[in-house]
């Protein structure tokens, strides 16, 4: 073995020990568990669940949350309540978790693409503009990485135009915008509560909002139809059963406890990381708008570009780094190359993120110390000093 030498092509990975593991669990989560299976009430009836929304809202500066199966369903069931209809129009950006989408198309709304900004990969809001027609009924801004959006461009447009906003949080929880907190800054917003998220149950989803008629509506839509009031077999609208069991709940209150000192930790991480890549040519982590008082950092995105790395292509160099032992992906593709959503002409800055520039860090690389995370920095060295070598 050549001493030196990236672990892609036989060298010794920089790491061998693993980064933090994730969900992270205590005592707290097992004591609440027990207390909601001593319950005797698994679901409808239970306290957790409230206790849960209550909390959530206040912690994410909403009036109201509500809990529900999955982010994907809630993407769905807020679309809903919000009032839009088949054939109603609503942006997308198109680089973004494929339920963004699907949750639109399950209601037979017309999915419309937007760009994305080429130094946050939020969507930008002129190329959300553009896209703008006379049966356009709302936008879905994701804040990707728990990153918010830029919700004040955003806004105004949604005035100029009498747009709904749904904000798609699923990796935002605690983030903020100029102070506040995402997911009521719009109309509605939704979180996940999917296992590699910040704050997980396993599996849920929850709806935030300030508006009242919404947050009845998602209680009753994720509830088969039922009014808030009213006997179990009265069903008013059309809905289905979305609902979340007790455990989760339990789980959750516990995961939230721990979110703010966690969400310190990744703040800090990243500040390290931010750093440490910056020392490199050839790898650049995205740029923060100061209008970001916090961001939830769910995942650590840097640009990568081959050009440093003797024409490396990126999956290239995301298949070494995993090699050298830390966690990455190459992310999203284009939502349009699914040959089952909506076609549409490449768009420029999510050709270029998609394809040749985002590299993610999952967000437990950022819960280790300062010499761990130095082992990305080395990892992108040594890849860079032998990226020649590397097979195509
Ligand atoms: C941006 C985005 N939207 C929606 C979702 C859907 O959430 P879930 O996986 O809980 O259905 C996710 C999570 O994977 C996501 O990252």
């Amino acid at each position: 073995m050549r001493m030196g030498l990236p672990a892609i092509i036989g060298g010794k990975p920089v790491r061998e020990e693993p980064y933090p593991k994730w969900p992270v669990y205590d005592s707290r989560e097992e004591e609440l568990l027990i207390a909601a299976l001593r319950s005797g009430k698994w679901s409808v009836g239970g306290k957790f669940q409230e206790e849960f929304e209550r909390k959530f809202a206040e912690f994410q500066d909403a009036k109201h949350a509500l809990l529900c199966a999955s982010g994907t369903v809630a993407l769905k069931i807020a679309l809903k309540a919000m009032g839009l209809n088949p054939g109603d129009e609503v942006i997308v950006p198109a680089y973004t978790f494929i339920a963004t989408a699907t949750s639109a198309l399950d209601l037979g709304l017309k999915v419309v693409y937007a760009d994305i900004d080429p130094e946050t990969y939020t969507i930008d809001p002129e190329s959300a503009r553009r896209t703008v027609t006379d049966k356009t009924k709302a936008i879905i801004p994701v804040h990707v990485a728990g990153r918010p959006a830029d919700m004040d461009a955003l806004t105004d447009l949604a005035e100029e135009k009498s747009l709904m906003i749904l904000e798609d949080a699923a990796q935002a929880h605690g983030a903020e915008w100029k102070e506040r907190r995402v997911g009521a800054i719009g109309d509605a917003g939704i979180f996940s509560f999917y296992q590699s998220k910040n704050i997980t149950c396993g599996e849920g989803g929850a709806v935030t909002t300030n508006i009242d008629e919404i947050a009845d509506k998602v209680w009753s839509l994720r509830n088969v139809g039922r009014p808030r009031e009213g006997p179990w077999y009265e069903h008013r609208i059309y809905g289905w059963n979305y609902r979340i069991t007790e455990f989760q709940a339990a789980v959750l209150i516990a995961q939230l406890e721990k979110a703010p000192k966690l969400m310190e930790k990744r703040e800090k991480g990243a500040r390290i990381l931010d750093k440490l890549l910056s020392e490199i040519e050839g790898v650049t982590p995205l740029s923060r708008d100061k209008r970001i008082t916090r961001h939830a950092y769910h995942l650590y995105i840097f640009k990568y570009d081959k050009s440093e790395f003797a024409g490396l292509p990126k999956r290239k160099f995301v298949e070494a780094l995993q090699a050298e032992g830390i966690p990455c992906n190459a992310g999203y593709r284009p939502l349009y190359d699914y040959p089952f959503l909506p076609q549409n002409k490449p768009l420029p800055n999510v050709e270029r993120a998609s394809r040749e520039e985002a590299v993610w860090i999952p967000q437990y690389v950022l819960l280790s110390e300062e010499e761990d995370l130095e082992d990305v920095q080395k990892a992108i060295q040594k890849i860079k000093k032998h990226a020649a070598e590397i097979p195509r």
